[in-house]
């Protein structure tokens, strides 16, 4: 390097912020800086601390959080009583001993079914991405079937199986999908075989047609969907949509599979499942089931999981994992679902009530500054489409939002300390810590954001 070129990177490095300055430090061991590149930003904003609802950056500037880091801190971040038994367990010397059954695997099973009754047995992972990848496993064991219909716009981890077609453009896609269509292909990675990606098949989100040609195309193991597709804000089901899955599941033999890593916990203390009062064949948890300790679930139905130790060789599924129920997790997914199902404490009604609040004032804001906005609620999850409809599917969310104007009101409300994951229709989270003056002050900045947008004629 040059002495001129050392000159410029050391004023630069003087005049970049200190979360530029960490990204670069990082950059030199960790490919892109950070150990998950979906947290990438642009600017680099790194956070040191986070309580309740709140979160504050390396330079102590201090954010409302609705990101939640990607949804999972329901009770808001560091909640007092999840810390607590944790701190608690580490001192009576619980650890992963790694050998037979333990008493805590055991409860957490027991009040995670109480909670979502509909399901019949669970297994414990330790990410959303490997509870569906088994669960597509199980599928295949117990069908004797190999190809998997997707949701077009939906996520369901960053496994070979799943990681296709998320935010895929009008150009990826090749136009509008005819009815009953699949969609092209689109990998999110590359390194996924051909003949992976061969049994795999995106159809519109809200359309049993392009199920049911699916199902009489290829022999359909299972069908893996967000019952909600929350990756891509919040498009809920159509009426109806859910009941036709589970008909043709029924009817043609495969397993329904819902995705509640994100819902789950969230949508209410029983799944989405419970607000649909639609039962799907097995489903995932995940983020909320532990207030952001890393832990998931498969549940299911007993004939399914209990594949795990079925007899016969050729029908066995493995389940193996040496953190499977590490006790740290497990133990904080413990204290965070007894806080969730205290009844004394109403925590679904409180979040009910501060997300309808923040979402009727932002519908308010957008209608008296003119700016074409649908503000969709399912439960604490929210989002605001900047469009003449709520979008019901991939295709109407890429061809009528405005994602231009969508990534400077995320942008303008970071500036002023209301912190919503800075990439287009990413979810905002409400959490059992966000008081009622948090919900008034963000709609004060979403106020003046959004008339400051007009204004500057965005
Ligand atoms: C619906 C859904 N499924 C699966 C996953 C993967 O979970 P994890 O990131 O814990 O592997 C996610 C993560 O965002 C998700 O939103």
């Amino acid at each position: 390097m040059s002495s001129l070129s050392t000159a410029t990177s050391a004023a630069s490095s003087a005049t970049a912020s200190r979360s530029q300055q960490l990204l670069e430090r990082n950059k030199q061991w960790i490919p892109g800086g950070m150990a998950s590149v979906n947290r990438a930003t642009s600017p680099a904003i790194a956070f040191a601390k986070a309580s309740g609802a709140y979160m504050w950056d390396v330079d102590g500037k201090k954010y409302i959080d609705y990101h939640a880091g990607f949804a999972p801190y329901i009770l808001g971040h560091s909640d007092p009583d999840v810390n607590a038994a944790v701190v608690a367990a580490m001192e009576q010397g619980l650890s992963n001993y790694g050998s037979g059954p333990t008493e805590q695997e055991g409860t957490l099973a027991e009040l995670f079914l109480k909670c979502v009754p509909t399901m019949e047995r669970v297994q414990f992972y330790n990410s959303g991405s490997e509870a569906t990848a088994q669960s597509i496993r199980v599928a295949r064991a117990f069908t004797g079937r190999d190809h998997v219909i997707l949701m077009q716009g939906g996520y369901n981890g960053n496994q070979n199986v799943v990681a296709i077609n998320l935010m895929d453009s009008v150009e990826a896609l090749g136009g509008k999908p005819v009815v009953g269509g699949e969609y092209p292909k689109c990998p999110m990675t590359a390194g996924i075989p051909q003949a992976e990606l061969d049994l795999l098949h995106p159809v519109e989100y809200n359309d049993l047609e392009a199920v049911e040609a699916m199902v009489k195309k290829y022999a359909i193991a299972a069908l893996v969907m967000e019952p909600v597709l929350q990756n891509v804000g919040v498009i809920p089901p159509a009426p109806g949509y859910l009941e036709g899955l589970r008909q043709l599941a029924d009817q043609y033999g495969f397993v329904l599979v819902f995705d509640e890593v994100k819902t789950g916990f969230r949508a209410s203390l029983g799944g989405y499942q419970e607000v649909a009062g639609v039962t799907p064949d097995l489903s995932t948890f995940g983020k909320a089931m532990a207030n952001g300790y890393p832990i998931a679930a498969l549940a299911g139905k007993a004939e399914l999981l209990e594949l795990a130790v079925d007899p016969d060789p050729n029908r066995r599924v493995l389940v193996a994992g040496t953190y499977n129920a590490h006790p740290i997790p497990v133990t904080a997914s413990l204290a965070c679902l007894k806080k969730l199902s205290d009844p004394s404490l109403q925590l679904y009604a409180q979040l009910d009530q501060q997300t309808e609040t923040l979402v009727s004032g932002m519908r308010d804001i957008f209608s008296r500054q003119g700016v074409e906005a649908q503000v969709v609620r399912q439960g604490s999850a929210h989002v605001a489409y900047f469009g003449s409809q709520a979008p019901t599917n991939w295709w109407e969310l890429i061809t009528s939002h405005d994602f231009a104007f969508d990534a400077k009101y995320r942008q303008a409300l970071i500036e002023r300390g209301i912190y919503h994951f800075p990439k287009p229709t990413k979810q905002g989270s409400v959490s059992a810590a966000h008081t009622s003056t948090d919900i008034a002050n963000t709609l004060d900045v979403i106020d003046q954001v959004v008339q400051s947008l007009v204004e500057h004629g965005e």
